[in-house]
């Protein structure tokens, strides 16, 4: 070969995923096939699969745009990384709620989040693990890093899941479907049906009984399949997977190519809407290369407000029995 120049190194686009289990690797081949990196550096604690994955996935880049992939149990592989993506965790069996899985993923994130920190000192850190609102409250507190550059993946998978089951009834496709899901990410997650609308017409302009107790077309059991979605699907193949590696994609374009577009995500609520407690809570965001650039702040019902409140002070109990 005759080199003319060669190509200057890929830059700015490199990302970290720690957790290479069935959600780190959907995050992978979602962010590799849509060309959201330049370069996807892959850590988890188990080296055969580490090996195993890299390969796998090297062996299909000559079907994406340039980009390099590899993996490493090391941490100084992760070094300069823009955005670092933590999945490694144990994951929810049938019937297992997200919150029993705090004490040991908390163990496992105080392994982790220190070297993430060590080696890319100005990343920013996107949370999945579960329970996800807890450990992006870990992982701001284990980090020291601003609150605006430790995000969790929140509801807005949950808020996916809304927008699909919203399309199947409208009979129309999910992405002119819009509705806010906020809150915890799982169980106690709030629909804010009085934003949720078709191409811009709102559902409760059409009939103002959208999702309360009066609609006798029971809108609101649209949110109680979001609720059940995940153990439904933990229950029929083990695990989920595709839904959150989509969604995590989503915001990692969003930050890397510095889109400010919004998504419900996991951030310190402390002084939003009231919250006293320095809990993370998924609202609607602005994301771009400083992480969460924006919150913005929903005209919110009593009703969603005292929900909202309800699950800061959970969260906080919950966050007050373990030891960061
Ligand atoms: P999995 O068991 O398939 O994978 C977990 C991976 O983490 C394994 O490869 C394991 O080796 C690795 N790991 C464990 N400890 C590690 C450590 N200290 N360092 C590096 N790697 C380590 O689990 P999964 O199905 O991929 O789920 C992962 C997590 O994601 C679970 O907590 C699950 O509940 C959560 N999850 C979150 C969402 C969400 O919306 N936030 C959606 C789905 C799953
Ligand atoms: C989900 C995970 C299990 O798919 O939190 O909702």
């Amino acid at each position: 070969m005759h080199d003319f120049e060669l190509p200057s190194p890929l830059s700015g686009g490199k990302v970290t995923i720690v957790g290479l289990g069935h959600v780190g690797m959907a995050c992978a081949i979602s962010i590799l096939s849509q060309n959201i990196a330049s370069e996807l550096v892959l850590v988890d604690r188990n080296p055969d699969k580490l090996r195993g994955e890299t390969l796998d996935l090297q062996h299909g880049l000559a079907f994406v745009r340039n980009a390099q992939v590899y993996g490493d149990t090391q941490y100084s592989a992760t070094a300069g990384s823009k955005l670092c993506i933590v999945t490694a965790g144990v994951p929810q069996g049938p019937g297992d709620s997200r919150t029993s899985l705090a004490p040991k993923n908390l163990e496992i994130f105080k392994e982790i989040i220190p070297r993430l920190v060590k080696y890319s000192p100005e990343t920013i850190l996107l949370i999945v693990t579960n329970p996800v609102d807890t450990l992006a409250y870990a992982a701001w507190k284990l980090s020291g890093f601003p609150a605006n550059r430790v995000i969790g993946s929140g509801t807005n998978l949950d808020s996916s899941r809304f927008r699909f089951l919203l399309s199947q009834r409208l009979k129309v496709v999910p992405s002119i479907c819009h509705g806010w899901i906020i809150g915890e990410h799982g169980d106690s997650s709030i629909p804010i049906w009085s934003d949720a609308s078709l191409a811009g017409v709102r559902l409760r302009d059409v009939d103002s009984r959208v999702g309360t107790k009066k609609d006798v077309e029971n809108w609101s059991q649209l949110h109680q399949e979001v609720v059940g979605s995940a153990q439904e699907i933990i229950k029929l193949k083990g695990y989920t997977s595709w839904g959150i590696g989509l969604s995590v994609a989503a915001l990692t374009r969003a930050i890397l190519e510095n889109s400010q577009s919004s998504y419900a995500v996991s951030t310190l609520v402390q002084g939003i809407h009231d919250i006293s407690e320095d809990v993370f809570l998924s609202v609607p965001c602005i994301l771009g290369d400083t992480g969460v650039s924006r919150i913005i702040l929903q005209t919110l019902n009593s009703a969603e407000l005292a929900d909202l409140h309800n699950c800061a002070k959970s969260l906080y109990e919950i966050q007050k029995s373990l030891h960061f």
